[in-house]
């Protein structure tokens, strides 16, 4: 069984010809895209969120899987690196780009239950303020992670940080989680 992905969205290559060129090397491997393509696929017209656009390889992976009618939200700290998110993926109209630091923009948020999905790939929403992004997602909305097992970008402490994360997803209230051990290491969650 080779479990390479079916499809590819047609930014994709690009996006990660101008990673390497940025010497970024944080976007999501193409199996986890793939995954979320795929979960986008059961949300028609859903509300996404993505925390953390890195240079949008997971954003172009969400946009492939999502209907005409569904909508991503996604927040990035670091101007230089989502403008290159922007630039291959800004004619999408079901796409926000929003610069801003995720734990900032946690704490404006006043509506909750309003997102069908959530893929949290920086410190907030996941390592701090779990039950605060858990409080936007609506019952039956899906919580994906990846990097759980260790890559060559951790900081030296980082592992802790991840150990914390998975020891307590039995006691997270509202949720069933699954650890997968599989692509770079992921959680799929669903909120009830
Ligand atoms: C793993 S990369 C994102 C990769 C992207 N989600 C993908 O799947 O291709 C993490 C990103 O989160 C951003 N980031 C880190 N801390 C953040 C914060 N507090 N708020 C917003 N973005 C943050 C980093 O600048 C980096 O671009």
């Amino acid at each position: 069984m080779r479990d390479e992905p079916c499809i590819r969205p047609p930014q994709l290559d690009a996006i990660l010809a101008d990673a390497a060129r940025a010497e970024f090397a944080m976007s999501c491997e193409d199996r986890t895209g793939c995954l979320l393509a795929t979960l986008a696929a059961s949300k028609p017209g859903g509300r996404f969120l993505e925390l953390g656009t890195g240079v949008g390889a997971g954003a172009a992976w969400l946009a492939a899987g999502m209907d005409p009618t569904a909508h991503l939200a996604t927040v990035e700290r670091d101007q230089a690196v989502q403008s290159i998110a922007r630039r291959h993926l800004g004619d999408d109209p079901r796409i926000t780009f929003v610069t801003a630091d995720a734990d900032a923009w946690l704490t404006e948020q006043e509506t909750p239950g309003r997102f069908d999905f959530a893929y949290v790939d920086c410190r907030p929403g996941k390592y701090l303020r779990l039950p605060d992004l858990l409080a936007l997602l609506k019952p039956g909305a899906l919580y994906v992670v990846d990097d759980m097992l260790p890559q060559a970008t951790w900081p030296k402490d980082h592992q802790l940080r991840v150990d914390g994360f998975l020891e307590q997803l039995p006691e997270v209230p509202n949720w069933r989680a699954t650890p997968m051990r599989w692509a770079s290491g992921l959680v799929v969650a669903a909120r009830i």
